[in-house]
Order: structure tokens, then C-alpha cells, then sequence
């Protein structure tokens, strides 16, 4: 079967974790659509525009991922790219109980799409977006988190606090 699989969030930003999920799904389907969200709930520190960017700088190079923005229901961007899997990582325990929120709530605004969810590999366990910005705000070293690009973005972008 020739699936594609859409990959949402927020990606602000995009992290080696992410990464990770994305190569080794990009085994599995024949597509892997990455999709950021280009409004959330959350107050993002890079504007859609710049999360699309950076994951393309990522993926550059990778045949079968593309990456693009939504806007509105992931469920409506599902159907769009024709996605019959919705692709989540899993890092601990305390994730589960949202994703399983979330799934079940997708399921019902998109049944002919499944949420399959992979484990986050045990070196990546650990890293989040947003403790990713933590860190950079307060002058840590995040080089081992995300892409140079990132980086550099993040030291221009946050203010510093440490
Ligand atoms: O990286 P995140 O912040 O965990 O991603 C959350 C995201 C963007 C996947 C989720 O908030 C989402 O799907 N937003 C789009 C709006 C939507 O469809 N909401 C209903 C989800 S059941």
C-alpha cells in the first residue's frame, strides 16, 4: 500500500527528536508530509514561515518528505494531502494521555485516517522544543539538539537571560 503519513506540530522549533521520527517513518511510507502549524494555542518564538524553513532546511534532501503549513483543523490538512496516517512521536508516559485525547478526537473529524504513533529513540527522550528555548535563552549550548541554522536563529531571536 502506498501511504502517506502527515506529521504535525508546532515545531518551534524543529529538533533532532523530531528529525529522528521523520527519517525513520520516511522508511515506512512512501510520503511523510511535515506539518506545521501555523497557528496554535501556544505563543510561538518563530513565525510560521521561518518553522516551515527550518524544517525544509532539515529534510533537504530527503526525497520522499515534504513539509508544509496548515492552518485550521489538522484533520482538514489530513484530508488534503490525502494522509491516512497521522504520525505522532511519543517521548514519555506523560505524553500519552493528550495524544490519546487527540487521536480519539481525530479519529471522529477524520476516521479514514489513522494515528500511529512512534517511540522516541532513547538518546532524544529528553529534548523538547520548548526546553530547547529554555536553554538557549538562558546561554546554553543547544548545538546538540538542532540544526546549526536553529541555532543561529535562536541566539538572534531570544532574549538572554543567562
Ligand atoms: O507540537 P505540538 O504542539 O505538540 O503539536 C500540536 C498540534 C499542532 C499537532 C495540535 O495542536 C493540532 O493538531 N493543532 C491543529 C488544530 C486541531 O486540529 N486541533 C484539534 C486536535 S484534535
Amino acid at each position: 500500500m502506498r501511504i502517506t503519513a502527515i506529521y504535525p506540530g508546532s515545531f518551534d522549533p524543529i529538533t533532532h527528536g523530531h528529525k529522528d521520527i521523520v527519517i525513520r517513518a520516511s522508511r515506512l511510507f512512501e510520503r511523510v508530509v511535515v506539518a506545521v502549524a501555523a497557528s496554535t494555542t501556544k505563543h510561538t518564538v518563530f513565525t510560521s514561515d521561518e518553522r516551515v524553513a527550518f524544517a525544509q532546511t532539515v529534510f533537504d534532501g530527503v526525497p520522499n518528505v515534504t513539509v508544509c503549513s496548515f492552518d485550521g483543523l489538522l484533520a482538514d490538512a489530513a484530508r488534503e494531502h490525502r494522509a491516512s496516517v497521522i504520525l505522532r512521536g511519543l517521548r514519555a508516559v506523560s505524553d500519552f494521555e493528550h495524544e490519546f485525547q487527540m487521536a480519539g478526537m481525530n479519529r471522529k473529524l477524520v476516521p479514514e485516517a489513522d494515528t500511529l504513533f512512534l517511540t522516541t529513540a532513547e538518546q532524544y527522550g529528553y529534548i523538547s522544543s520548548s526546553l530547547v528555548r529554555e536553554v538557549a535563552s538562558l546561554g546554553g549550548d543547544v548545538s546538540e539538539f538542532v540544526h546549526p541554522a536553529v541555532v543561529e536563529a535562536l541566539n538572534r531571536r531570544l532574549p538572554r537571560h543567562g
